[in-house]
Formats: C-alpha cells, structure tokens, sequence
C-alpha cells in the first residue's frame, strides 16, 4: 500500500492515496484528534484536473460545510476546494512574488483564482494595482469576497472571463508585471503577457511544468522552449532569466517550476 499523504485547507484536512474503507476512516479519525481545527476529511479521487483546475473529493468523515477560510501570512481566503483551485504549497512563491512589487506597480494576473497571488501582492504592496481574471465564476465570487475580507478593495480589481478574451482588448502595454500561475496554458500565455508589459519592460512570473532527471532545473531546456514558443509566434525579445526555483514536485521527475522572465530593463 502506497503512503497515504494529506495537504490542509482551512479546517479541511484533504487526503490522497489508496487505501481500504477502513484503513482510511482509521486515518481520518486519527487526524482529527491530532489536530482539533480539522473539522472535515476528505478524499482525493482525481487529480487536479481541466481548465478550471478542480478535483473530486468524498467526504471521509466531519462536517458537510465544505466552504473553509484558509489563513496564510496573516491572509484570509473564503473558498470551497470541491468548486475551486486552492494550494497551500504556493504560500511561499505568493510571498517571494509579493516581495519583489514595487511601488505603483500595475500586475497583471491572467489566472486568479480565488484571488490568493492577487491578495497578497495587495497586502504587502499598497500602492500596486492588481487586475485579476479568473474564467471559473465560482472562483470570481469567492476573489470578490476575499478582496473585502482582507480589506484590498482599493487594489484588486476583478475581471470575470476568459483571459486570452479580455486581455487583447483591455491591457495590451499596460502592465509592469504578469503573472501566469497556470502551467497548462504556459505556452499560450507567454508571447501575449509580452504585449501586456508596458513599453516592452517589465517582468512575467511564468510557471511550468518539466520532466527533471535531477534534483535541478534544466535551464537550457526552459531557454531552448522560450525560443521555441517566440520561433512559432514568429516573434523575437530580448529577455533574461532572473530568478527559477522549483515550487513543487508533482510527481516524482515532475516539477511545477517558477521563471522569472526580465524584458527590456
Ligand atoms: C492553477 S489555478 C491558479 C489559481 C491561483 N492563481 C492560485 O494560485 O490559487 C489556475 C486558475 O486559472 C483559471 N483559468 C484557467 N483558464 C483560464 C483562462 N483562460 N482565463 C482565465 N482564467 C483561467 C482556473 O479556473 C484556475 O482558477
């Protein structure tokens, strides 16, 4: 039997692995004495999956109130993880981007979600300006409610929609920072983030995917795919790789991996 392994949002503990009925009802009961928050466990049943990045998940043992408030770095984020993309793994890339805004800046975030990157950005920042889109309308309503619960009306502004829809049309050279949390659309999203930097300067936060045979991110494979991706937009930039780091193993060889793109500074 494989490990069982858990993640936590908010009061609902969600397990992944298999295993028996019993086995997993004796793992959820030992969870919720251990840690008197978890109000709720569940089971994983698919992998994150489709545009809107969700899962299926059965209820194991608890509450049936699935809507929790995860807190982070002193955030709160309302959201349902049945209706919504949330991970608690990202905290420490949401800090380090938040970290690197300037003052004034305008980001733009083409996948939102339930607002997470957006929020904190806002909080650490608060002269920056967010516009923020999310094409899961159930992620909107639940940005909308965080952006009042951590009190950043005045920073984040929420486009509900699809983002190679609104962007075109609204933020062509209007922004100083892109963010692309959306490895699925990484190479889709890249060359038109570009259109979005103001002046053609600025930085885009583009997170991937890469089969890695070591411990360490082939930075010659990301150039190689950057050239590949401007090569079939018959488009050309010059730009530098400020900063990469892996964020996470999806799998075991498989890494979520951030690149920080730096153009015309
Ligand atoms: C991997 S999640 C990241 C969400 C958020 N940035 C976070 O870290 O929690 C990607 C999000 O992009 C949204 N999405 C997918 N395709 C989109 C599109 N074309 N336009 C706007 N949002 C999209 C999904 O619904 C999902 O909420």
């Amino acid at each position: 039997m494989k490990a069982l392994a858990f993640e936590i949002i908010g009061s609902i503990l969600i397990v992944r692995g298999s295993a028996n009925d019993r086995v997993l009802k004796e793992y959820a009961e030992e969870k919720m004495n251990k840690h008197p928050y978890i109000k709720t466990v569940m089971l994983q049943t698919t992998k994150i999956q489709g545009q809107e990045r969700t899962r299926e998940l059965k209820l194991l043992l608890g509450n049936k109130n699935f809507e929790t408030i995860h807190r982070e770095h002193g955030n709160q984020y309302l959201l349902n993880p049945l209706d919504t993309f949330f991970s608690p793994r990202l905290s420490f890339e949401r800090q380090r981007i938040a970290s690197l805004v300037k003052e004034n800046e305008i980001v733009l975030n083409f996948f939102a979600g339930v607002g997470p990157f957006s929020i904190a950005i806002a909080k650490k920042q608060k002269s920056s300006l967010i516009h923020s889109i999310e094409i899961n309308e159930k992620s909107c309503n639940y940005m909308r409610k965080n952006i009042e619960l951590n009190n950043c009306e005045d920073n984040v502004i929420v486009y509900c929609g699809d983002a190679f829809d609104i962007v075109p049309h609204k933020f062509l050279n209007s922004a100083n920072r892109v963010l692309l949390p959306l490895p699925l659309e990484s190479k889709r999203s890249l060359p038109l983030a570009i259109e979005c930097l103001e002046g053609g300067i600025g930085t885009i936060h583009w997170q991937i995917t890469d089969h890695l045979s070591s411990k360490s991110i082939d930075l010659n494979g990301v150039t190689k795919s950057i050239e590949e991706i401007f090569a079939r937009e018959n488009v050309s930039f010059e730009y530098i790789i400020s900063e990469h780091r892996i964020i996470r193993w999806i799998a075991p060889h498989i890494a979520h991996i951030a690149i920080d793109i730096e153009l015309g500074r």
